[in-house]
């Protein structure tokens, strides 16, 4: 058998706006820093009938379209690492599999699913059935796209389904927001500097506000959104991972199973949904709306059912907004309140960490308004870090004002921030599953989300409306704590308070 020094990725849904989109330009740009494994080659699949001139004409493309003053020369000899195996529709995996062993045997070998999901089980077993997930001369491994399953019945039945074809540790299911440096930041901020750790407790964290804006619409993707909704498409997943790396307990140490048991045993603390929270999720009165009860609101846009795609009786949300509690010892009582949603003001991910208030107002006389620090972890854009302190203003008197500390994380010359996907494709090259999803946690987020999902399902609970570019529904302020307000985050990170939108 000829010996082949790097890997093989086969992408199946070759030709499909993933493909083009992000994982070209990210294996492009991994190319472009040398950090691929020498001799990685790449198979693209689909139903399209490319020869290999076409599909590297396809890459090129792809590679032109997303980077600007690109190198003919060496997007001719990145293009050269590419070829096409057609695959028709419900044809076998045989010529796929001739392809992969033609010059010896498969090797090291990543089945990257940029498919719909309805595709990944046939898929799995197309290759489980022809051997090509066997580890006989090289390590097979599956890379799988969110959404895992549409609820909780249909995750388990995708896990038992690919747990048919391989091992757990063969699949990599892939939440892109764990390929972001800054979520990756979130670990190192916490767990390399002493000084918040002492802190970031329920004794002096009073609550935690996660925000995930896009100023877009559902655009082209009406179908499938139409389908999936703003809880399925962002809470069950990306909002999820945020709350687990900002709430988890130092691992014992940073291999991948000690990462991922911390982020479980989060999910496994989250304080369930009661149904009596979502039917009648924020009834008027304080009392019975209790501020230690979980709720979950969920509103759409005016104009989202004239989009194209959407059923003109849609009761898709487009903004979801929920209190969630984490029941163990760090954070019995501090409420998580997140929210997210399309056609707001502006994107932006940020986690505000709010202190609790000092416990005596000594600047009370000096007509000043409490203040408390909070730290705002900027996920994007302006990524960065940003502390508010409370400081006296200049002049007599003891008149205070909240000073911003910031970092940005474009001040770090010469270090641009990778796509999440260049980190992603690498680490699984790399047999790294850090910053995938294991199969549990999967499970637990859908099982965190289900009671919502029937609620919902049941038309049991309200869909509010907000206006296109407004912060959302006013239904939601009921969520906060008493006499606070959500943060109206700008674009850029310092701006803060004088936003210019
Ligand atoms: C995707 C969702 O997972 O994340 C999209 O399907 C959403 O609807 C996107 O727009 C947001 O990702 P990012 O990286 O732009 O924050």
């Amino acid at each position: 058998m000829k010996e082949r020094s790097g890997p093989t990725i086969v992408i199946f849904g070759a030709s499909g706006d993933l493909a083009r989109r992000k994982l070209v330009p990210a294996l492009w740009h991994l190319a472009g820093r040398a950090a691929l494994p020498p001799g990685l080659r790449v198979i693209g699949t689909g139903r399209t009938g490319f020869v290999d001139q076409a599909y590297q004409e396809h890459i090129r493309d792809a590679v032109r379209a997303t980077v600007a003053g690109v190198d003919p020369d060496a997007l001719d000899a990145f293009s050269r690492a590419f070829s096409f195996v057609s695959i028709p529709e419900g044809g076998s995996f045989a010529g796929l599999k001739a392809a992969l062993t033609a010059d010896g045997g498969c090797g090291d070998c990543i089945f990257y699913l940029a498919v719909p999901p309805a595709l990944y089980a046939g898929i799995a077993a197309g290759l489980a059935e022809t051997g090509m997930m066997d580890e006989r001369d090289g390590y097979r491994r599956l890379i799988v796209e969110k959404p895992f399953g549409y609820d909780l019945e249909s995750a388990r039945a995708l896990q038992d389904a690919l747990l048919g074809c391989c091992r757990e540790d063969q699949i990599y299911r892939i939440d892109h927001y764990l390929g972001k440096e800054t979520v990756q930041n979130i670990l190192a901020f916490r767990f390399s500097n002493a000084i918040f750790e002492s802190v970031w407790n329920r004794n002096y964290i009073d609550w935690v506000e996660i925000t995930a804006a896009e100023e877009l619409g559902v655009g082209k993707r009406g179908g499938y959104y139409d389908t999936a909704g703003a809880l399925r498409d962002m809470v069950q997943n990306h909002m999820m991972q945020l709350l687990a790396l900002v709430a988890m307990e130092p691992p014992v140490n940073f291999n991948p199973e000690s990462l991922r048991n911390e982020t479980q045993k989060v999910f496994q603390s989250l304080r369930p949904f009661e149904h009596s929270d979502l039917v009648d999720p924020l009834p008027s009165s304080e009392e019975a709306r209790g501020p230690g009860r979980p709720a979950c609101i969920r509103a759409r846009y005016t104009g989202y059912t004239a989009e194209s795609g959407i059923a003109p009786d849609s009761m898709t949300e487009t903004f979801v907004a929920a209190r969630i509690f984490i029941d163990n010892w760090r954070w019995g009582g501090v409420p998580f309140i997140v929210r997210t949603g399309k056609k707001l003001p502006v994107r932006v991910t940020e986690i505000v960490v709010h202190f609790k208030k000092t416990p005596h107002i000594l600047f009370r006389n000096a007509g000043t308004p409490r203040v408390s620090n909070s730290l705002i972890i900027r996920i994007q854009p302006d990524e960065g870090l940003l502390l508010t302190l409370g400081l006296k203003s200049p002049g007599g008197g003891f008149d205070l004002r909240q000073v911003p500390l910031h970092f940005h994380y474009r001040e770090l010359e010469g270090v641009p921030l990778s796509e999440a996907y260049e980190r992603l494709i690498l680490d699984c090259i790399n047999g790294d599953p850090s910053l995938f999803i294991r199969g549990d946690a999967v499970l637990a987020c859908w099982r965190f989300v289900q009671p919502v999902l029937e609620a919902w399902r049941a038309h049991a609970a309200p869909l509010a409306e907000y206006a296109q570019g407004s912060w959302g529904p006013e239904l939601a302020d009921l969520l906060l704590p008493p006499g606070e307000r959500w943060r109206e985050p700008c674009r850029i990170l310092s701006e803060d308070g004088v936003c210019h939108l």
